[in-house]
């Protein structure tokens, strides 16, 4: 079965938030460790609910899912559940996004579990920089944990940087340069306007791709032409002679909403089916009430029905989504 939305686009794949705590505290993604308020432990899916939906959508035609948090690696036993969900039969591709810190040890597990690949957040190489953007001192950890994500066969190990103004523009070409080495993917992406990206501040450190790209000497910039047609967000080039990719997501500069393939399920058992509309569909009741698979799988191909045609937010950061990107998993 494929599951199709009102504007012809193919929706094939399903991003998972199992949590919304995090060990680290991402000065564009969170408020503050003092400020925050989590989801009670009852609101939260447990693995085996997880497991269920997961197969729901995968019935509906999802063949690629990816855990997101908060920080999906923080969560207790996080391997079984990927044992349970590579399990599931139809998945083509079960994948992580991660801040690296628990990766040193998860790596391996988490690989023989069925994980295949994993994204890594960095968004600086300088150990000051890493602590105040993230508010911990754990950059060796992360480097270590790429490195095992590396070794463990995650591969291509991407890395994501969130590039803002006069925090760490001035790195694009550090981490660039980390794809001469290693044939690690490293993407730059354009700062979203979300509740805790730096509320009145977003106009200043939000710089268009257009900027990113030029900061990179020898990039061929035909290269990552917007309109060239690979599946995904990123526009992928790769500098002379290095082994890995850079690659580009501009969600402001780039409407690639045409393309968007994905749904969204966040750690409360709600539905999003734009990253950025605040429309959620509450599948959890369902779920609890003891809803049929057949249920369940129709309720999935509603929410993609109610998929909206592209996002509204605008490059002043008005329209943002009202939880933070830490409640949403990005
Ligand atoms: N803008 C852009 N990217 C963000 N991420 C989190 N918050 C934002 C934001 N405000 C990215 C992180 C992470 C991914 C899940 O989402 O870089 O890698």
């Amino acid at each position: 079965m494929a599951l199709v939305d009102s504007f012809q686009r193919k929706i094939d794949y399903l991003r998972i938030s199992i949590t919304d705590h995090c060990n680290l505290n991402c000065t564009y993604c969170s408020p503050p460790f003092s400020g925050r308020r989590y989801l009670e432990r009852r609101e939260i899916l447990s693995y085996e609910e997880i497991a269920v939906l997961a197969e729901a959508a995968v019935a509906a035609g999802i063949t690629k899912i990816r855990l997101t948090g908060g920080e999906p690696l923080i969560r207790k036993d996080v391997v079984a559940l990927c044992r349970m969900l590579a399990a599931i039969d139809g998945l083509e591709s079960l994948a992580l996004t991660t801040n690296g810190i628990r990766l040193k040890t998860l790596a391996k597990p988490l690989a023989m579990a069925g994980v295949k690949r994993v994204n890594v957040s960095l968004d600086s190489l300088q150990r000051q920089r890493f602590a105040r953007i993230t508010g911990r001192d754990r950059l060796a950890e992360v480097l270590a944990g790429i490195s095992a994500a590396a070794a463990a066969g995650l591969a291509p190990v991407k890395i994501n940087t969130v590039v803002m103004r006069g925090v760490n523009d001035d790195e694009v070409v550090d981490l660039a340069a980390l794809t001469f080495d290693k044939p690690y993917h490293v993407r730059f992406i354009e700062l979203m306007p979300f509740q805790h990206a730096g509320v009145g501040e977003y106009g200043r450190l939000h710089i268009p791709i257009g900027e990113i790209i030029h900061k990179i000497p020898g990039i061929d910039t035909a290269r990552v032409d917007p309109f060239i047609d690979n599946p995904g967000p990123a526009r992928l080039c790769a500098l002379p002679g290095a082994r890995g990719n850079i690659g580009f997501i501009a969600p402001m500069s780039w409407h690639f909403c045409g393309s968007c393939s994905r749904l969204r399920l966040t750690a409360d058992g709600k539905i999003r089916s734009c990253l950025f509309s605040n429309d959620e569909m509450d599948i959890k009741t369902l779920l609890r009430q003891g809803a049929a698979k057949k249920e369940l799988v129709e309720f999935f191909a509603s929410a993609v029905q109610n998929k909206p045609r592209r996002h509204q937010l605008s490059e002043n950061g008005h329209g943002k989504a009202e939880r933070g990107m830490y409640a949403i998993g990005g």
